[in-house]
């Protein structure tokens, strides 16, 4: 799979890490940013909204994002329609997010989880697939929330 990657300077450490390990499974690991981790003054939104473009255009196809605490990030990401990224401390809420949310991007926080249980949490979320049914008309829901605000 295509695999879109994005982090302010406090997940670069950790998205470096997923990267190689991501892509020692055979996965294609494109790096959006950013890539100086002695670059405190860098901001999340732009890796954020580069992944999230990056799935949007069709260039790769899930992706995962990592700040300090794996929100600011993802909020920027989710600003792009049709783009739902998810905040996961634990495989549970990875696997969910796929199978029930039909979420492209799975969120971390490098403060928060360690590099093991990062490597648990992304395997639960590309071991997953999405469900459709019931879930389906769920996310379509989202979606035209998107459209009610022009957004699509
Ligand atoms: C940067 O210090 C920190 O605010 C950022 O990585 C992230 O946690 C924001 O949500």
């Amino acid at each position: 799979m295509k695999i879109g990657f994005g982090s302010d300077h406090a997940g670069i450490e950790l998205k470096l890490q997923l990267m190689e390990y991501l892509t020692a499974q055979g996965h294609e690991c494109t790096d959006y940013g950013n890539y100086d981790p002695n670059d405190r003054g860098d901001d999340y939104p732009v890796p954020g909204r580069k992944v999230a473009e990056a799935i949007r255009a069709g260039e790769v196809e899930k992706g995962v994002t990592i700040c300090g605490t794996g929100l600011g990030i993802s909020l920027a990401a989710n600003k792009v329609p049709g783009i739902r990224a998810c905040v996961c401390s634990e495989p549970y809420t990875a696997a969910m997010s796929v199978r029930h949310n039909n979420c492209q991007i799975v969120s971390m926080g490098a403060r928060v989880v360690g590099r093991e249980l990062a490597k648990v949490i992304v395997d639960a979320f590309f071991g997953s697939e999405f469900e459709g049914g019931r879930h389906a008309a769920r996310v379509d829901m989202i979606t035209q929330i998107e459209k009610d605000y022009g957004m699509q």
